[in-house]
């Protein structure tokens, strides 16, 4: 049984005090979920999410990373540098950072393969956008995505990789996937990475949902057959919301 993992995405939201009381908050409203919960907070929260999520069962992600260790590189953050500050998990390869920073899939492979020699656990985002979906090659971008993604990676790697499924026209925009369309985008998806490493790690790949979820539509999506869980942007901003969304199956 693969295990539910919701995780929030700050973007570029929260300022240290708020980051703080938003984590103190939630703390109290997710403590017994057996749900895996995750805050990826702007790189300037960190600390601060970091040491207030002590003690709890809330674990920290950042948002992105480079994939050098270190050197001339003017505003970037490394894997190292997440990693020696306590940092668990990182998303890679957003769509917002493919369309606003020029990411690639091979600087998205660069990076996952970074995030793993730091021992970070890669969130690594895949989905199409609308003219992609009009013309009917979603299961293509989202299958191309995934192989490049992984490419190289151990099967090990690969079993301790979430991807996150988040069709772009959904983000942001209130418009959801239908739990069966994007549960079978994830189907899609796992069949790929069963292809090239075998069903053992296909099955055991979490595959999360991503694009205006809300404790509304959670129980709805995450109770399909594939999908393990969500990458929650706007709705992980209000603790109470965002509780709900983690308690989906209470
Ligand atoms: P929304 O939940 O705001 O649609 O954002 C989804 C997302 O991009 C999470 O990474």
């Amino acid at each position: 049984m693969r295990k539910k993992v919701i995780a929030g995405n700050w973007k570029m939201n929260k300022l240290p005090n708020e980051a703080i009381e938003f984590i103190e908050k939630l703390s109290e409203l997710v403590k017994d979920t057996q749900n895996e919960v995750i805050i990826c907070a702007p790189y300037t929260d960190l600390f601060y999410t970091l040491m207030q999520a002590q003690g709890t069962n809330i674990k920290i992600g950042a948002q992105n990373m480079h994939f050098e260790e270190s050197g001339a590189y003017t505003g970037e953050v490394s894997g190292e540098m997440l990693k020696a500050i306590g940092v668990e998990y990182v998303i890679i390869g957003h769509s917002e950072r493919r369309q606003y920073f020029s990411e690639t899939d091979e600087t998205v492979n660069k990076k996952i393969k970074a995030a793993f020699k730091n021992e970070l656990k890669p969130i690594v985002c895949v989905g199409e956008t609308l003219e992609q979906r009009e013309q009917g090659i979603t299961e293509d971008i989202i299958k191309t995505q995934t192989k490049l993604a992984l490419d190289g990676l151990s099967r090990t790697q690969v079993k301790n990789t979430i991807i996150a499924y988040e069709p772009i026209w959904a983000i942001g925009t209130g418009k959801t996937a239908t739990s069966e369309d994007a549960n079978n985008s994830i189907k899609v998806i796992r069949k790929e990475i069963e292809d090239i490493y075998g069903k053992d790690v296909a099955e055991e790949v979490i595959i999360q949902y991503g694009g205006s979820v809300k404790s509304k539509n959670a129980r709805e999506l995450f109770e399909t057959s594939d999908i393990d869980g969500g990458l929650v942007g706007g709705a992980s901003l209000d603790a109470e919301e965002f509780s709900k969304i983690v308690n989906y199956n209470k």
